[in-house]
């Protein structure tokens, strides 16, 4: 009976509808407002954003940026401080003026301020939560803020610029997709793609097979290399192996000099799930999003307690991959001279080609990884990838079916969970299932279907961010295929639901604007407000008619003030 379903079920909410049009929907019971749009300020000195006029690049500094992402919120003495990404560019947004063209030197740099990391405290008014406008928490983090390279990789040739003779100082953090948080109470950024960035006012200059690999090409994706020679491999062909990385960033202390973690390896990084041994020992999952790329894990050499000097502990530790056997087990090979025959720096600059090496498992684009906070077992997202087989022009490298990848011209996604042997996340070893496969039970055949627990009313395509809440409830974020036409009929806008790891339940909590992905989610300190990301919706979200879109985050809260989801 629906009673004896509703006590039975881990979820205080009804499931939503599919929903196709221009804002967010919520279950009966919940509400939603804005928190911060592109371009609000974090500082009362900002400017205004224009519909018609490009932020000056220093004003571009003082704003909420463009194309949020990957968030977390922290409590620090007593404040709620939100650490958020702030992933691409939108130039037909960012610089209406040209159309999106980018002209100038003041173009790119405006572009490169919109971009990289916000820090900034946040308060609650009522039901609603606000900006603290010029709390001494508030910070952007750009392309061009200064940084430190750590670890093993750091001072080497490998990292040496014309700006940089040492290897262990740089400008900037890019494309930083989803995030982390350590033990300890620090944001992890993770760069993605990053090789976007990069191009060359040399059209003859040499790509190299680790440029191919890394899609690092002549033609950069704003032109920063017309206008910043830094972005211009001709010139700085090293310039790229000083991004890719996972870094830290200290939220308590605006002053704090971020540090990009090069014994995390170097790859398109997603986002960065952090879990303790059983000895305590650091393990941060991570995924690498491109087809046919891998999953990996680290481990720290060093063991984490509170009050331990943290500052080494993601620069000394050990780089595993995953492989995934057919009968249900698999490994995590570690990443040393002796199985990759490289040496340990380019091992780290060089991680993917490491990964190949030792025989990593292919995977279809490995988005978020999340870890269970009640059960010791942890989940990774296989976004989708319908061009299985097939090696690309950007050196993305041919794969073929494997078991966590069972599905050809796979259009809606899976999502694979691994349990580490003796429950400890530092064993070597796992045994993994698929907790679900994306499908469409109306419009699709056979396996595109999708398994069980997918059905007419909670099914979507292309899972990519996922969180798990305290209660041991998994969110799950898409980023997919929003037409809702042919085998995607049904599934309307990208959207977030939510899971039970045990029964495999699957709801829909909220729907996101038309064009929208949902991406990024934290909570309150007292969980009863969840913030959500909304990443390049199309007009007219938030703002109507006429407006131009804007990346925003909502907070999303239950009426009745209790816990959310
Ligand atoms: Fe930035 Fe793989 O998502
Ligand atoms: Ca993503
Ligand atoms: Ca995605
Ligand atoms: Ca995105």
């Amino acid at each position: 009976s629906t009673s004896a379903q509703a006590a039975a079920s881990r979820f205080a909410f009804e499931g939503i509808a599919a929903q196709t049009d221009a804002t967010i929907h919520v279950p009966q019971g919940y509400a939603w407002s804005t928190l911060v749009r592109y371009g609000d300020p974090l500082f009362s000195d900002a400017s205004e954003m224009a519909q018609d006029a490009a932020f000056a690049p220093d004003a571009a500094a003082r704003v909420f940026g463009e194309n949020t992402d990957g968030m977390e919120l922290f409590e620090i003495d007593g404040r709620q401080v939100i650490a958020v990404n702030h992933e691409y560019a939108n130039p037909e947004i960012n610089l209406p003026a040209s159309a999106g063209e980018v002209t100038s030197a003041d173009d790119v740099k405006t572009l490169q301020n919109l971009q990289g990391v916000a820090v900034f405290e946040v308060a609650r008014e009522g039901d609603t939560w606000s900006v603290v406008l010029d709390s001494p928490f508030n910070r952007r983090i750009t392309h061009l803020t200064e940084m430190r390279l750590t670890g093993p990789a750091a001072g080497h040739d490998l990292l040496k610029t014309s700006a940089d003779a040492t290897g262990t100082s740089v400008l900037g953090t890019l494309n930083n997709c989803g995030a982390g948080k350590t033990p300890w109470g620090t944001y992890l950024t993770c760069e993605e793609n990053f090789n976007g960035y990069f191009g060359s006012t040399d059209a003859t200059v040499e790509i190299t097979p680790a440029f191919k690999r890394y899609g690092i090409g002549a033609e950069g994706r704003y032109a920063y290399e017309a206008h910043d020679a830094r972005f211009d491999i001709s010139q700085e062909p090293n310039e790229p192996n000083r991004h890719g990385w996972i870094v830290e960033i200290d939220p308590a202390d605006p002053a704090s000099v971020p540090a990009k973690r090069t014994a995390l390896g170097r790859i398109k990084h997603e986002n960065a799930a952090c879990a303790l041994t059983r000895e305590g020992h650091v393990v941060v999952y991570m995924g690498d999003d491109e087809r046919g790329e891998h999953l990996y894990k680290y481990v720290s050499n060093g063991v984490y307690a509170p009050g331990v000097d943290t500052d080494s502990l993601l620069d000394d530790g050990r780089l595993y991959v995953a492989v995934f056997d057919w009968d249900g087990t698999g490994d995590w090979v570690e990443l040393t001279p002796e199985t990759t025959g490289m040496e340990t720096a380019e091992i780290l600059v060089h991680t993917r080609m490491a990964a190949t090496a030792v025989g990593a498992t292919t995977m279809d684009r490995p988005e978020w990884v999340a870890v269970n906070p009640v059960s010791c077992e942890a989940y990774c997202a296989l976004t989708n990838n319908s061009r299985r087989g097939v090696a690309g022009d950007d050196g993305t490298v041919a794969m073929k079916l494997n078991a966590p990848n069972p599905r050809e011209a796979n259009e809606f996604g899976q999502i694979v969970r691994w349990y580490p042997t003796n429950e400890d996340h530092g064993a070597d070893s796992f045994r993994w299932d698929l907790y679900v496969m994306a499908g469409n039970p109306k419009a699709a055949e056979g396996a595109h279907k999708g398994s069980a627990n997918i059905t007419e009313g909670n099914m979507f395509n292309s899972p990519d961010g996922m969180m798990f809440d305290t209660s041991g409830l998994l969110w799950i974020q898409t980023d997919g295929e929003d037409s809702n036409e042919g085998v995607f009929e049904g599934q309307g806008n990208n959207q977030m639901l939510a899971g039970d790891p045990a029964t495999g339940e699957i709801r829909r909590f909220l729907t996101g604007p038309k064009g929208s992905e949902v991406t990024g989610l934290t909570w309150s300190a007292d969980r009863s407000t969840m913030f959500v990301g909304i990443q390049h919706p199309a007009a007219p979200f938030p703002d109507g008619e006429g407006m131009l879109p804007r990346s925003s985050i909502v907070a999303v809260w239950r009426e009745d003030g209790g816990l959310v989801g």
